[in-house]
């Protein structure tokens, strides 16, 4: 981004402050978040430190409550001994054993539940079943299945003997789990026979088969669970059968007590280059943030049901379907399929028949259902509901009060929650029974969480109508601790711009004179599309794979439902294509994305051209594409560009 002051695009004046009733009632109030505020203010670390005392069980205490020796690398909680899945289960089995920790319901209709003690055997089992297969501390596993029980149990499993997992997302390719796989250096996969979503089977043990068979030297085994119960191929030797392996394995696991910083997990993402990077997570430090924001985000009570709609393959899934709910002893929803099988009523018929009272979904979700009218939702009983959340993107304030007036009755308070895959939990959210809401802003960052605007020399901004870089200010303990194997980006990443002064999120806000945060977007090469996040150029990386394909540009462009559409500019190898031939060639390219990345990154409009727009050395003007795209009048000085007349060629017009 150049020095040029972000103005400001979003107004939105009306506020609302939390209801009576509910604030009376709330585990945070206003004068608590005031307390908990100036607590933090304080002595952050000591903040924090408490905290962690007293929400989380240790097997040995911890002494240093941080050790910032090696920042930006820092270390929270460091000489404590602790472990992930004995405070997500055993920890709870004296009061809640027979409480239900997992309400599921399958995309044809099949429901099944788990207590705690079935979640604690299940957990027992196939963390036995990994050690008998050698596998343990430190070893990484790749966890590819469908939003079943399974998942949730297979990360507590990794949890529980000390190995790291990295849930691929089920919705990614072959290929991408390839790259997952590769870069982890995995021993094991996990997967299942397929899932159900969208109406069909996605062939998920398929896919990893594929995977296996271009590369993965490290993977030694490959558990499959049976979900969908269609044939699949079977390499004897490597492929085991989940239900087999558990059966023989003992129902109890002595939890691996493991160090404070080990890892829980890697999570890849997408970033401005062409490979995605693991994020790594750590043990205490990651679950303290998941816990506390669950419980003062979601006001949480011993008889909510909560339901965040996220797979497990994103952050949000990890943090808000398993590791949050779970650490604090909650009943959570989890939700095979898509929210529009077998109509729009989906969502709202699961939030009835499973009592859901706290319901976190994206902002794309909610403008979809939005699309299909609000008497979808009037057909249900919804009145459980007690808070609402919002994540992943920014929620336009169409979609707020619509959120707001149709599903929460103008009672409900709406959590928009910021926060990224790097900052492992919720950073800047309300706090239902505290915070005055504005929709379309994430108000302000919650207790021990130090935010700010600044600008290109690192000085605050606080000029409430113009924006600058988000960032912040002190180290928190859910913090990623690096990028696995890459240490200098990490570094690089987040950190060098402002000379490890501040962490960096790669977004844009403003802050208004209220102290409120608005997002603006990425000021990075990555899109938001349909709340996933991906990065321009490893689309463009999939695109020019593809033997016809040169070159390309991939950009974003505002779309009403998805939040941002993907568009592909692309230069062809020999002859440029109309009519009937272009239309073909532009159905295999968005299938061969689609077949490289996974279904969600195909691109929505792909255009051919002669050349890319180019300054004279060489750089590509990727603003003046976003203007392309977007259709917008051409307002950028295209005289310094190597080849100007390609901008008409670009815009349709040659
Ligand atoms: O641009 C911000 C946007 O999502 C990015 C992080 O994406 P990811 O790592 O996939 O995590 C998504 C789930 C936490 C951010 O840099 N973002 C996330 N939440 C919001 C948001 N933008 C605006 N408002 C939000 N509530």
């Amino acid at each position: 981004m150049s020095n040029d002051k972000i103005s400001s695009v979003l107004l939105e004046n009306r506020v609302f402050p939390p209801p009576a009733e509910f604030a009376a009632r709330a585990r945070v109030n206003a004068a608590r978040m005031a307390e908990l505020r100036a607590a933090a203010e304080k002595d952050s670390v000591g903040f924090w430190a408490d905290l962690a005392r007293r929400e989380l069980d240790w097997h040995t205490p911890f002494t240093v409550a941080l050790d910032d020796s090696a920042a930006p690398n820092y270390r929270w909680f460091t000489d404590g001994r602790i472990n992930v899945s004995y405070n997500c289960i055993d920890r709870h089995l004296a009061k809640r054993a027979d409480k239900v920790a997992i309400r599921f319901e399958g995309e044809p209709g099949d429901v099944a539940t788990l207590t705690y003690r079935q979640l604690h055997e299940e957990t027992c089992r196939l963390a036995n079943a990994l050690k008998s297969l050698g596998i343990g501390k430190g070893d990484r596993v790749v966890i590819y299945l469908p939003m079943t029980p399974q998942a949730v149990i297979a990360m507590l499993a990794c949890a529980r003997i000390g190995a790291v997992h990295s849930v691929v997302f089920g919705g990614f390719s072959a290929q991408s789990v390839k790259d997952r796989v590769e870069d982890a250096g995995a021993r094991l996969i996990i997967t299942a026979d397929g899932g159900h979503r969208g109406g069909a089977v996605v062939e998920l043990k398929k896919a990893a088969d594929e995977a296996l068979a271009g590369g993965c030297p490290t993977v030694e085994k490959m558990i499959v669970y049976k979900r969908a119960g269609q044939p699949v191929d079977w390499k004897d030797g490597r492929d085991l059968w989940w239900h087999e392996l558990t059966a023989k394995a003992a129902p109890q696991c002595e939890p691996e007590w493991v160090e404070a910083e080990h890892p829980l997990y890697l999570l890849y993402t997408s970033g401005s280059t062409g490979k995605p990077k693991g994020i790594q997570h750590s043990s205490a430090g990651y679950l303290l943030g998941a816990h506390q924001t669950t419980q003062w985000i979601f006001d949480l009570r011993e008889d909510d049901v909560f339901w965040c709609t996220a797979d497990v393959g994103w952050v949000t899934g990890h943090t808000y379907v398993c590791y949050g709910p779970l650490s604090n002893g909650t009943t959570i929803v989890m939700y095979e399929g898509g929210p529009m099988v077998p109509d729009a009523g989906r969502f709202w018929k699961i939030c009835q028949d499973h009592k859901v009272s706290l319901f976190y979904t994206a902002p794309t979700a909610i403008r979809a259902l939005m699309k299909m009218g609000e008497e979808i939702p009037a057909r249900y009983d919804l009145s459980r509901l007690r808070v609402l959340g919002s994540v992943g993107e920014p929620i336009n304030p169409e979609a707020w009060i619509w959120y707001y007036r149709v599903i929460g009755k103008e009672k409900l308070p709406i959590v928009d929650t910021w926060w990224q895959t790097e900052t492992g939990a919720a950073m800047m959210s309300p706090l239902p029974g505290a915070t005055t809401l504005k929709p379309g802003s994430c108000t302000q960052p919650i207790p021990g969480i130090f935010a700010d605007i600044v600008d290109e020399s690192g000085t605050p901004v606080t000029d409430p109508d113009h924006g600058g870089y988000l960032v912040i200010t002190k180290p928190w303990p859910s913090m990623l601790r690096t990028i696995w194997g890459d240490n200098d980006r990490y570094i690089k990443t987040y950190w060098a711009h402002f000379n490890n002064r501040y962490y960096v999120a790669g977004d844009s806000a403003h802050r208004d004179a209220d102290g409120c945060y608005w997002i603006m977007g990425r000021m990075d090469d990555v899109l938001k599309v349909a709340g996933h996040r991906l990065g321009t150029m490893e689309i463009e990386s999939a695109l020019v794979a593809h033997p016809r394909v040169a070159e390309a540009a991939v950009v974003g462009k505002p779309h009403d439902i998805k939040g941002e559409a993907i568009v592909a500019f692309v230069i062809l190898r020999g002859h440029r294509p109309v009519g009937a031939e272009a239309e073909a060639l532009v159905k295999e390219l968005r299938e061969f994305v689609s077949h490289t990345m996974g279904p969600i990154a195909k691109p929505d409009d792909i255009r051919f051209a002669d050349n890319l727009p180019k300054t004279r050395s060489g750089k590509i003007m990727r603003r003046l594409l976003r203007s392309i795209a977007r259709g917008e009048a051409i307002t950028q000085d295209v005289s310094t560009l190597e080849n100007p007349g390609i901008v008409a060629q670009l815009a349709g017009k040659a």
